[in-house]
C-alpha cells in the first residue's frame, strides 16, 4: 500500500505560535496577550518565525516537505480587526509566500487560527455580528491581495476548541465555564463568517481552492453494549462534531442535531437563535467548498453521567489529572489499554480512519479531505550531541498513517496530510513546556535541529509509503 505521487506530505503552523514579534512592527493585540501576562509564559519570541521564515522554510524542503500550513494573523493586517490597515504586515505575508515559491514550497494559508483582534474579541468575538462582517472584509483583502501567491485557503481552524475553550472549559480567554449557549451561537457565528467568506471567495472566480478545518474527534461509548453510553457518546459527538459537520457539508443543521442541541440548551436554561439568511450562505457555502481540513489528535470514550458539570484541564502534562464531566452530554474517560499522552490524550489511530468513513458515508463527500494536523506533544531535550530521538513520535505518525492508508484504499478521497508542527512552537496552554515539531527548535539561540521524526518523514515523502 502506497500514497500516490500527487499526495500531499506537509508540516503545519500557526501565526501566534511562531512568529514572534506579537506587538510590533505595526502588530495590534489580540486577547492571548493580556492574558498570557498574567501566566507563565508567553508568546514572544515563540519560535522568531517572523525573521527565521527563510531557514524554516528552507530546512522544510530539503528535508522533502513541499506543503507548509501558515496562517495569516488578523490583526497583523488589520490591527483593530477593520478599518486601519498596517502594510508592514500585509508585507511580511508577500515575503513569506514569494520564499514559498522560492523554495518550491505550497503554502495553505488559514486566516483565523484562534486569534480575533482584541478590538473584535472584547466586543463579543464571534458572537457579536459585528465580527463576522469584519472577517468577511478581512478575508475578502486577503484572497485579493495574495491571489497570486496563495492557492489553497483555509477559513477558520478549529471552530468547536475555540469555543468550548472559551465557552465551556474556560482556557482560552475570555475564559467563560459551561456557558452552552455562548458555545454554540459562537460556532454559529464562525459557520457563517466562514460561508460569507466562502461565497465571496467563489463569487470572484479566484484560481484558488477553498475550505475550513475542524478538530474532529470520534466518540465512542465506553461500553457498547450500554444504550445510555450510546446516547452520551452520540451528544458529545453531536455537540463537538456533527454540528459543525452539518453546518459545513450540509448547509444547516439536521433535524437530529437540532433535538439534541435544543434539549442541551433546555436543560442549561439556554437558547439558541440564528437567522434564516444564515441558512441561505451557508447552503450555498457548502455546494461551493472545494475540500474539509481534518485535524485529528484522539479520540473520546464516553460513559453515561447524569451530574453536574466538572472540566479539569491538563495543560500542564501531568498524566492523570484530566476530568471531563458535562452536564447533560457525559463523561469522557480513559479506557483501559489505550495508551495517553502526558496532557491525557488518548492515542487512537483507529478514530482517524473511523472518522474519514464516517464522513464519506453520512455526508456523501467525495471532494477531498485533507488531515491538517497531526502529530504527537511531548516533553523533549536534545542530546549533547544535537540529538533528539522521538521515536514514539514516528510511531504515532506511522500508525496514523497506516489507517489513513486504510480508508484511501478503501476509497475516502484524502489528498494530503500534515505533520503538527514544523518546528517546535509555542503551546497555547503549556508555553514551551509541550513540543511536537518534526524540527527541534532551541528557544536560546533560534536554531533548528532536525529530530529523528523528520528523517523518517523525509524517507515516507520519498518512498510513498511507511
Ligand atoms: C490544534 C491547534 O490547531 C494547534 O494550534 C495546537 O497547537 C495543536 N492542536 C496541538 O494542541
Amino acid at each position: 500500500m502506497k500514497f500516490s505521487k500527487d499526495f500531499v506530505f506537509g508540516a503545519a503552523t500557526a501565526a501566534y505560535q511562531c512568529e514572534g514579534e506579537t506587538r510590533t512592527h505595526g502588530k495590534g493585540k489580540v486577547a492571548w496577550d493580556d492574558y498570557l501576562e498574567k501566566g507563565n509564559f508567553q508568546a514572544d519570541k515563540a519560535s522568531d518565525f517572523y525573521h527565521q521564515y527563510p531557514v524554516d522554510l528552507h530546512l522544510a524542503k530539503q528535508f522533502g516537505i513541499n506543503a507548509l500550513r501558515i496562517s495569516i494573523a488578523w490583526s497583523r493586517i488589520f490591527p483593530y480587526g477593520e478599518g486601519v490597515l498596517n502594510q508592514e504586515g500585509v508585507d511580511f505575508y508577500h515575503h513569506v509566500f514569494r520564499q514559498c515559491q522560492k523554495e518550491g514550497i505550497e503554502p495553505y494559508v488559514t486566516l483565523h487560527h484562534f486569534d480575533t483582534p482584541l478590538a473584535l474579541h472584547e466586543r463579543g468575538d464571534f458572537l457579536n455580528r459585528e465580527t463576522i462582517d469584519a472577517f468577511v472584509k478581512y478575508a475578502a483583502f486577503c484572497f485579493k491581495e495574495y491571489k497570486d501567491e496563495v492557492s489553497y485557503w483555509f477559513t477558520f481552524n478549529e471552530v468547536w476548541p475555540i469555543a468550548t475553550n472559551q465557552y465551556i472549559e474556560g482556557v482560552f480567554p475570555p475564559c467563560i465555564t459551561y456557558d452552552i449557549s455562548k458555545a454554540i451561537s459562537s460556532m454559529h457565528g464562525m459557520m457563517v463568517a466562514h460561508a460569507k467568506a466562502v461565497n465571496i471567495f467563489k463569487s470572484c472566480g479566484y484560481k484558488g481552492q477553498i475550505g475550513i478545518i475542524h478538530s474532529l474527534e470520534t466518540k465512542y461509548p465506553y461500553d457498547p453494549t450500554n444504550t445510555d453510553d450510546i446516547r452520551a457518546a452520540k451528544k458529545d459527538d453531536i455537540l463537538a462534531n456533527q454540528f459543525l459537520l452539518d453546518a459545513t457539508l450540509l448547509g444547516y443543521y439536521s433535524e437530529e442535531t437540532l433535538h439534541t442541541i435544543n434539549e442541551l440548551l433546555d436543560l442549561n436554561h439556554g437558547s439558541f437563535h440564528y437567522d434564516k439568511r444564515d441558512i441561505a450562505e451557508m447552503k450555498e457555502a457548502a455546494n461551493q467548498i472545494d475540500y474539509l481540513g481534518m485535524n485529528y489528535y484522539q479520540s473520546n470514550f464516553v460513559r453515561y453521567y447524569d451530574g453536574e458539570n466538572e472540566i479539569v484541564h491538563n495543560g500542564t502534562g501531568e498524566k492523570g489529572t484530566k476530568k471531563f464531566k458535562l452536564k447533560g452530554v457525559g463523561e469522557r474517560v480513559i479506557k483501559d489499554g489505550i495508551p495517553t499522552t502526558d496532557w491525557d490524550w488518548l492515542i487512537y489511530p483507529q478514530g482517524m480512519y473511523d472518522m474519514l468513513m464516517r464522513i464519506s458515508k453520512q455526508y456523501a463527500f467525495t471532494k477531498g479531505i485533507y488531515i491538517t494536523e497531526n502529530g504527537l506533544g511531548k516533553k523533549e531535550s536534545m542530546s549533547d550531541y544535537h540529538i533528539v530521538d522521538d521515536e514514539s513520535r514516528i510511531d504515532y505518525i506511522a500508525k496514523h498513517l497506516t489507517w489513513l492508508l486504510k480508508a484511501i484504499n478503501e476509497g475516502v478521497c484524502v489528498k494530503g496530510y500534515f505533520v503538527w508542527s514544523l518546528m517546535d512552537v509555542f503551546s497555547w496552554s503549556n508555553g514551551y513546556n509541550k513540543r511536537y515539531g518534526l524540527f527541534y527548535t532551541d528557544y536560546p539561540t533560534q536554531k533548528r535541529y532536525p529530530k529523528a521524526s523528520a528523517y523518517w518523514y523525509k524517507r515516507v515523502i520519498k518512498n510513498r509509503e511507511i
